[in-house]
């Protein structure tokens, strides 16, 4: 039951009658119907002013000829108003529509099969070796996630993919300084805490006795000639590593379909260097190897330096070409960080100018803004960083504090505390349309009202609790009851809700979805403010349960598509 669809045919047929004419797009139509900012207004209103040039009318008139021939079950009236036709829904038919189509819908509201044989390839998370994951990697982490569950809801094939930043001359220092001053006991305690302070004392020492630097690079090198003790060593490095990012992940119910990160690509250089001879796209500049990019107003690409070691963009293009033959996708995303913006552009084109005519519009570089915590910038090397799981355990903590001192009686108190306190991360990093820069704040994180995580899994909770204490319901309903305003006001929300998952896979923006189910949650609490839900009325009742029901219904669906948990008691 979508009502943008409904009307939009309704439309047609009117439209049709009106000018005996059946040239008009419906789908046209249906992009063109307005949200009135009112409810006065109408629930929706076709603008008539693109129609007046092809049919030679003012756009009054226009509306004026179209109204009249509006027949449709859910449209109780019309009316004009300039150039406006403003449809105004019949409530009871609408109510009972939309609660058999949720119901109907399997418990998976908005979820379709349009994206059926298309593959989406998506880039997301993409840590580095022997550093810890910090908050610098959420968005990408919680973007990427939504993403992929976004798409999947669509029916489209994903393929996740961490990109794992596992290649460079610092992996080389990494173990010179491992055979310095580390050994196998203190890695395997230390994790990657251990590994990232070896890189510091590495850089510290390296000050005093510069041959520590020719060492780093001889350990790269044999890295790269496939040396066994150099691989056994970095291995371990990238094991220690995940091993402690998959903390993290299980936290936040990630997972990948592929690790393949940079290094798996060392095979597959040569084929990028042979390919961008052949087509004469390589030239020597200050040494170096490099795609001539300032035609396209970018500075040029490098591709191979003096030493032959091949760079962060080189290996892109290899894996953007290893992904489409592999996967065959419809689009590859990259949820990269604005800063990238540049390196992303030059890729892309570089594949274009390869003859990769898909790299003009399948790639696709989904870019978000910077976090910072508390207010303050977060800086690796003035050591102000924010590690990823240490503020998961404390919102866990918050959260369960929050929880002991609003309701000290319920059970499972630590599993609900880490639903809420994880939810209030990614709801928080997801609020917001995810160019924009945020600062994460546990005050507004955690707040239980407003627009947080913890505000709309409450109004889950609600529906939830208002269910269970209404037991088995055998009273057919009477949706007369949901006449009011505020019904209607969710209604057309959850009716709405499909084309925002739609419209957010569109955009890649999982920011539509957080704002949708937080309308919801909004329009629930006024409904229940409004209405006595168990009242005398059994038929009424049933009514408001239904209407409860879906919004439950859908308000999980949302949750689920932005990778939080809805916990069925708060
Ligand atoms: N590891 C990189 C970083 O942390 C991100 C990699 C993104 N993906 C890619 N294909 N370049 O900045």
């Amino acid at each position: 039951m979508d009502m943008r669809e409904k009307i939009s045919q309704a439309l047609y047929r009117a439209l049709t009658a009106a000018f005996e004419q059946t040239d008009f797009e419906s789908s046209a139509l249906a992009r063109s119907l307005e949200l009135p900012p009112e409810p006065e207004m109408g629930d929706m209103a076709f603008p008539c002013f693109s129609l007046s040039k092809t049919l030679r009318m003012a756009p009054p008139q226009i509306a004026q000829k179209i109204a009249v021939h509006v027949a449709d079950p859910l449209i109780s009236s019309v009316e004009v108003k300039g150039g406006y036709l403003n449809f105004f829904l019949d409530r009871v038919y609408f109510a009972q529509k939309m609660i058999e189509a949720v119901q109907g819908s399997d418990g998976a509201w908005g979820q379709s099969d349009e994206g059926s044989g298309k593959t989406i390839c998506i880039d997301y998370s993409s840590i580095n070796i022997a550093k810890r994951f910090h908050i610098g990697h959420l968005s990408t982490t919680a973007i990427g996630h939504s993403l992929k569950r976004i798409y999947d809801y669509l029916g489209y094939r994903t393929v996740g993919i961490n990109h794992l930043g596992d290649w460079g001359t610092q992996f080389g220092k990494m173990i010179a300084a491992y055979k310095h001053w580390g050994s196998p006991e203190m890695v395997e305690q230390g994790g990657v805490q251990a590994l990232s302070e070896l890189y510091v004392r590495f850089h510290k020492e390296a000050e005093e006795s510069p041959s520590l630097e020719d060492e780093g690079r001889a350990w790269f090198k044999r890295i790269e000639e496939g040396d066994k003790e150099a691989l056994a060593i970095f291995n371990n490095f990238k094991e220690i590593t995940l091993k402690d990012a998959d903390r993290v992940y299980d936290i936040l119910d990630v997972s990948f379909d592929s690790y393949a990160g940079e290094s798996f690509y060392n095979d597959k250089m040569d084929r990028v260097i042979r390919e961008l001879r052949e087509k004469n796209l390589l030239v020597l500049s200050q040494g170096a190897w490099v795609v001539d990019l300032e035609e396209f107003g970018m500075p040029p690409c490098l591709i191979l330096k003096s030493d032959g070691a091949t760079l962060y963009a080189t290996r892109d293009i290899a894996a953007a070409l290893y992904r489409k033959d592999t996967y065959h996708f419809s689009k590859c995303l990259y949820v990269v960080a604005y800063q990238q913006d540049l390196h992303f552009r030059q890729v892309f084109k570089v594949l274009e100018l390869m003859g990769y005519e898909w790299a003009k519009t399948q790639m696709e570089h989904v870019a978000f803004g910077m976090i910072s915590y508390e207010g303050e910038a977060l800086s690796t090397r003035r050591g102000n960083i924010v590690h990823l799981d240490e503020l998961l355990d404390k919102a866990q903590e918050k959260a369960l504090a929050i929880i002991e001192e609003k309701s000290p009686h319920l059970e499972d108190k630590e599993k609900i505390a880490k639903q809420v306190g994880v939810g209030s991360v990614i709801f928080f990093d997801l609020f917001n349309s995810r160019i924009k820069d945020i600062d994460f704040r546990w005050d507004r994180a955690l707040n239980f009202d407003g627009e947080t995580g913890p505000y709309v899994q409450y109004t889950y909770a609600r529906c939830c609790s208002v269910l269970r204490k209404a037991g088995e319901v055998d009273t057919a309903p009477d949706f007369s009851a949901l006449d009011d305003k505020e019904s209607l006001a969710l209604l057309k929300l959850i009716s709405l809700f499909p084309e925002t998952i739609r419209d957010a896979a569109a955009r890649n923006e999982p920011s539509f979805v957080t704002r949708a189910i937080t309308e919801m949650a909004k329009a629930y609490n006024k409904f229940y403010y409004e209405h006595r839900i168990l009242s005398e009325d059994a038929a009424a009742s049933a009514a408001r349960l239904a209407l409860t029901d879906i919004v439950r219904a859908a308000i999980a669906n949302g949750l689920y598509l932005i990778g939080m948990q809805a916990p069925p008691q708060m």
